[in-house]
């Protein structure tokens, strides 16, 4: 059956002019509707968005169609794992439907990582559209140097994730998925454009929840992030909009 193709997403088109919001809103929500719901009152200019695996399993592409539809950037963060020819279908789907970045983990090695790549970017080519971002998990956070090492590896989780990125790098992806402790290390390691995406940030002031290694969201930019993927301090916030508002203002000033 021939799909229709889908509309080029506004992130992309050149006549527009177009911002570049560093904040990423993670949409950890159970229920779809909800998401949705918040999403209406946010501005496309102010952040990007990001779906994760359980918005997905529930919901599908329909609503990340909706939100590239109403201008936002998305970050489609399935964290695709497999063997090359399947990770590289699974990427052209998504350049189909027009996220603006999207992920697959290093450690499906070169072949992988060069597939999903060339899928992306031949994707893209036939839609006339720019490429999405491909974006590297290197070293799972939840993973501490005791699981590295029963999964056979001999190094420590930070040279693990290093080693990890700079292959992600040789194989033309555009960046990695990092702790905002270990940005200015692969900064200095990997050069400027590089795009590292950083979790584990917290206003000054608010709760750290289970995360344990946090960082503002100035100290994170300054260290060499270039989007920071925040959740809870602003969904969970009694003023979300607000609590966006203060993150993008004190990242101007730090600016
Ligand atoms: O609510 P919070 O700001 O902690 O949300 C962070 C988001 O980033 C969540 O969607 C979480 O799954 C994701 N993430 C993370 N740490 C990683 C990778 C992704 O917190 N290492």
């Amino acid at each position: 059956m021939a799909m229709s193709p889908e509309p080029i997403p506004l992130y992309a088109r050149t006549d527009v002019m177009q911002v570049d919001p560093k904040v990423i809103v993670a949409l950890d929500f159970a229920d779809p509707t909800q998401a949705m719901a918040f999403v209406d009152r946010l501005d496309p200019a102010a952040c990007a968005l990001k779906v994760g695996k359980e918005m997905f399993v529930v919901a599908g592409p329909e609503p990340v169609r909706r939100m590239i539809e109403r201008g936002f950037r998305v970050f489609l963060d399935l964290k695709f794992h497999d063997i090359p020819n399947t990770v590289a279908q699974a990427c052209a789907a998504a350049t189909r439907l027009g996220v603006w970045m999207l992920n697959v983990h290093a450690t499906g090695g070169r072949t992988m990582l060069v597939a999903a790549r060339e899928s992306v970017a031949r994707t893209a080519t036939e839609r006339s559209a720019p490429r999405p971002l491909l974006i590297a998990v290197t070293v799972l956070t939840s993973l501490g140097a005791g699981d590295v090492a029963e999964l056979g590896f001999t190094e420590a989780p930070e040279s693990i994730a290093l080693r990890l990125a700079r292959l992600a790098a040789d194989c033309g992806l555009d960046g990695a998925v990092c702790s905002a402790v270990e940005a200015p290390a692969l900064r200095h390691a990997l050069g400027a454009g590089f795009k590292l995406v950083t979790p584990g940030i917290r206003p000054a002031g608010s709760a750290a929840d289970d995360q344990s290694r946090i960082v503002t969201p100035e100290a994170a930019i300054a260290g060499g992030a270039d989007y920071l993927v925040i959740g809870r301090p602003i969904t969970q916030a009694a003023d979300p909009l607000e609590a966006l508002a203060r993150i993008n203002r004190s990242l101007e000033v730090a600016a």
